[in-house]
């Protein structure tokens, strides 16, 4: 039998990793590292060895770093999924297959908490399903980014008996804004609060959480839109990359059921 762990590795820094990680950690005897492009990539594995280098012992685990494949951006979205899926789950039957003898253990370190807005979890089950060897595997929780921009900022993420809608700047992009009274918004590219601007919103704001870059920001759209968009297209340029979610909040709440 064959073991496989997805481990949530907390949004950047090594202090997040619960204890239950860490202990999943020192069992490991192969971890599979996914690079992604971007000139973000180098930093973002250098705090994955970061996390081996302080949890575990130097010779007890291998790592095996592939090229993750990327996702091409033609105008037809599902299908540019489909296919990146595809290429995702043939890599992992790879690694498995080639890279994991019987009666080892392999993981993932995941980003946050696995079950967000991270597919590995769906195709790692369908692999584990439909393969001919004898594997199985476990999900070990970690701490989101969602988490910690909350805690950063001082907040709850609801207010009393409120729902959370937590969604991505595609969407935003394009709804309704008097749709929105209380969401976190991750993966937007395009700035999509703006969109909020005269909507009576706040804005909670965190880039790199977590990370020794970190930054935060908060007020109310109409005010701090501006000096937001040029604090982003700065980090930005000064780093190459930026990592950053917020939660966009109505003042006045709607009353709930
Ligand atoms: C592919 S999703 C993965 C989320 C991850 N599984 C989690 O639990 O946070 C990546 C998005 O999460 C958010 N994110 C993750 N880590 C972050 C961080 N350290 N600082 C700010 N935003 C972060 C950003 O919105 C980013 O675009």
């Amino acid at each position: 039998m064959k073991k496989l762990y997805l481990i949530g590795m907390g949004p950047g820094n090594p202090e997040y990793l619960t204890l239950q990680a860490i202990t999943t950690l020192k069992q490991v005897d192969v971890f599979f590292m996914l690079e992604k492009e971007g000139r973000g990539k180098a930093e973002l594995l250098a705090m994955r060895h970061a996390i081996l280098q302080q949890y575990c012992a130097p010779q007890q685990y291998r790592v095996v770093t592939v090229n993750s494949p990327p996702r091409a951006k033609t105008l037809d979205y599902q299908n540019d999924v489909q296919v990146w899926h595809d290429e995702k789950r043939a890599l992992f039957v790879e690694l498995i297959r080639n890279e994991l003898a019987d009666g080892q253990i392999g993981a993932f370190l995941l980003w946050g908490d696995p079950s967000l807005y991270d597919q590995t979890v769906s195709l790692i089950a369908e692999v584990v399903a439909n393969t001919d060897e004898l594997v199985e595997f476990e999900i070990i929780p970690g701490i989101t980014s969602v988490q910690v921009l909350t805690a950063k900022h001082k907040i709850p993420l609801n207010r009393v008996g409120e729902s959370i809608t937590i969604t991505t700047g595609r969407h935003v992009e394009t709804c309704d804004p008097a749709s929105i009274d209380n969401a976190v918004v991750m993966l937007d590219y395009n700035a999509s609060f703006q969109r909020f601007t005269g909507q009576n919103m706040d804005v909670y704001w965190g880039g790199y959480l977590g990370c020794p870059d970190e930054i935060l920001m908060a007020g109310a759209v109409d005010e701090v839109r501006d000096d937001l968009l040029q604090l982003k297209a700065q980090v930005r340029e000064n780093k190459g990359w930026l990592m950053d979610i917020y939660l966009l909040r109505r003042r006045t709440m709607t009353p709930q059921e």
